[in-house]
């Protein structure tokens, strides 16, 4: 921990000079004036990390960003735009939908809110490289110190079939009904929070129900039971499934309070049912529902840098 210390304070230093550096030049707040109108118009549902334009340049800042970070995401934003012709910017023409825009017009041409944008790039044909070089190298620099070690990737949906396949002998390949992927989540599986979109959690939800209740439906044909229960309440047997299936679910082993959570589900189910395989499909329907499933961990300075892409 006290090893990373002084990188920390160089780090921040490098912020606070550069925050220094942009305000120094910024005439007109974008944080003030245009990044509400952003907001309201609601750009960043699309783009920002698990949005339908993740790939594009136009990238948003997590919601909860300092001002000091929204004012560098609004420097930033030179790259789309067109110094010789600001009328041709991308920035303005496309939220317009002067220029095809997938997200059609989010911005009212003729409005106050296009008086305020057209202000903006025209601030921006006046900002040096430098300066954008500067607000861009902030904005990275906040987004290392804020990361976590790991990056969490959510299984694509050909990742998903496989698994399910490997764990539970299923070849249905039920992700092949799932929305398609580009359109649930841009080009990326990577998020910074561990959000699902609704439209693929309900996807998520009625394929871990089903391939729960398939797996039990002939008996345990697939040996998903590692022991022969004695009868629906025999903990012993109980435990050894959650801590063998879980571990290959969650491609780890289960920490106490899973295990905990886990065989308290079991219980509860094979109790009012009196059948040990029906506490089992329950298990696996939350286990295929659960983050620790549906996405997988990265760790080590190389999943850094690809976060970083
Ligand atoms: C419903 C989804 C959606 C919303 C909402 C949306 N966009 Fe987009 N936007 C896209 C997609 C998809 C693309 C890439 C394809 C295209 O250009 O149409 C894009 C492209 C762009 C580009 C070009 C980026 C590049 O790298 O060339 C700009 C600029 C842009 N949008 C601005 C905005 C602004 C500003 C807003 C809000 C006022 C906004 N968009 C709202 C979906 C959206």
């Amino acid at each position: 921990m006290n090893t990373s210390r002084p990188l920390l304070v160089v780090v921040v230093a490098a912020c606070t000079l550069a925050a220094a550096t942009i305000r120094a030049q910024t005439t007109v707040s974008f944080s003030r004036t245009v990044y509400p109108i952003f907001e309201a118009a609601q750009c960043r549902g699309c783009h920002s990390d698990d949005g339908v334009a993740s790939a594009t340049r136009l990238h948003f800042p997590d919601p909860n960003a300092s001002p000091d970070d929204i004012e560098a995401f609004g420097v930033t934003l030179a790259v789309l735009v067109n110094r010789d012709e600001p009328d041709r910017s991308l920035l303005l023409n496309k939220p317009t939908n002067r220029e095809r825009h997938t997200g059609g017009v989010r911005i009212q041409p003729g409005s106050f809110e296009e008086q305020a944008l057209r202000d903006w790039i025209r601030f921006l044909t006046t900002v040096s490289d430098a300066t954008v070089t500067a607000a861009r190298e902030r904005l990275s620099a906040t987004k290392t110190v804020s990361q976590p070690d790991q990056v969490l990737r959510r299984l694509t949906h050909s990742q998903y079939n496989n698994t399910v396949r490997d764990l539970l002998g299923d070849h249905s390949r039920p992700a092949d009904r799932f929305p398609a992927e580009d359109y649930v989540n841009g080009f990326k599986n990577q998020l910074r929070t561990q959000g699902i979109p609704p439209l693929l959690e309900e996807a998520y939800s009625a394929s871990a129900e089903k391939l729960a209740l398939n797996a039990f439906r002939a008996g345990d044909v697939n040996h998903l039971v590692p022991c022969k229960p004695a009868h629906a309440r025999d903990i012993k047997c109980r435990d050894q499934f959650v801590t063998a299936f879980g571990m290959r679910a969650f491609r780890r082993p289960l920490t106490n309070d899973e295990v905990r959570r886990y065989t308290s589900l079991f219980g509860t189910q094979a109790a009012r049912s009196g059948q040990f395989l029906d506490g089992a499909r329950v298990v696996i329907e939350a286990m295929l529902q659960s983050p620790k499933f549906l996405f997988h961990a990265e760790s080590g300075p190389g999943a850094r840098r690809n976060w970083r892409r």
